[in-house]
């Protein structure tokens, strides 16, 4: 797919084959991503971030990833610092911001904000979290972490841990690794499994997972461990997260029963999911996970935003 002015919106947009391709390029971008190389191509044009709930990662390697390619970037973190304080709708908002970039990157609390903006953008919209819903451009990332880590994405078996009701990240992973044969498990706690919809798409596709609630159980059998922080902000009545905050906690007495080459992934931030005794351990992959953002948003902002490589 050549994702020239396309918007990224859902991960359900892409074929194994775009989602290789964007890998690749990738890999490419990885020394330029560091600043070992540099590549200018997108010089004179403008990114418009606009992130509307809290983010560190997502945001600034986003920011980071245009500088590397010489593109300018605009933004705002805060609806309240924005004319939608004043009532005005997300689509004027997106309409408006048209005019003053090449390309918008948006970050809402509301499931479906990005599709609705791209439908109502000239530009060019890629979705950087709705809500609860998805957040493709952290599932490249993710796949991209898998296969640097065991060569291929192909039959890994992965396990999904925390919140897959609210976590819009694990919905866009579990659509994306039906696409790659691979062996899924969802560990949750109760009242956070994975939405019905997602699970039927998964079978629909070809991916049955087995469903857990303990993690003991089928820690010995994953080669990818992904967690997840529950996502306090979702939940209607605050006594409802506090009976399922802290259900899962990674530590080296867990991982003692895990493969050797067992990796440990998580988009974080982390609450207290992952025992910081962990991150010095040759299973710890969420920093290089958070570094890989730049890389595999470089590689998508220059097929988005048309550059030359
Ligand atoms: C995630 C998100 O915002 O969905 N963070 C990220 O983008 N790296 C995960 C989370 O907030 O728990």
């Amino acid at each position: 797919m050549d994702l020239y002015d396309k918007d990224v919106v859902s991960i359900k947009d892409f074929s194994k084959e775009d989602i290789e391709g964007i890998l690749d390029l990738s890999e490419q971008m990885i020394p330029y991503a560091k600043g070992e190389k540099i590549d200018r191509t997108l010089d004179g044009k403008i990114l418009g971030n606009l992130f509307f709930e809290p983010s560190t990662r997502t945001k600034l390697s986003f920011e980071s990833a245009a500088y590397r390619l010489g593109c300018d970037v605009i933004d705002v973190s805060e609806m309240s610092m924005t004319s939608m304080a004043k009532g005005e709708t997300l689509s004027d908002t997106i309409r408006i911001v048209n005019a003053y970039c090449d390309a918008i990157v948006l970050r809402h609390p509301s499931e479906g904000a990005a599709r609705l903006a791209a439908n109502c953008s000239v530009k060019p919209v890629i979705n950087a979290g709705d809500g609860a819903g998805s957040h493709p451009t952290q599932t490249l990332l993710d796949l991209f972490t898998m296969r640097q880590a065991k060569g291929t994405l192909d039959g890994l078996r992965i396990t999904l841990v925390g919140d897959l009701k609210y976590g819009r990240t694990v919905h866009s992973l579990a659509d994306a690794l039906t696409m790659f044969g691979v062996k899924l498990t969802l560990v949750a706690p109760e009242g956070l499994q994975m939405p019905q919809d997602t699970i039927a798409h998964l079978r629909e596709k070809g991916c049955t997972p087995t469903v857990e609630t303990n993690l003991e159980n089928v820690i010995s059998n994953t080669d990818i461990l992904y967690v997840t922080r529950i996502q306090k902000e979702r939940f209607p009545d605050v006594s409802e997260y506090q009976k399922v905050a802290g259900s899962y906690r990674i530590d080296n007495n867990l991982l003692r029963e895990a493969d050797r080459d067992l990796i440990v992934m998580h988009p974080l931030p982390r609450v207290n999911e992952i025992a910081p005794e962990v991150d010095s351990t040759p299973h710890a992959k969420y920093f290089q996970q958070a570094f890989n953002g730049v890389p595999v948003r470089m590689a998508l902002l220059h097929s988005v935003m048309g550059g030359e490589f």
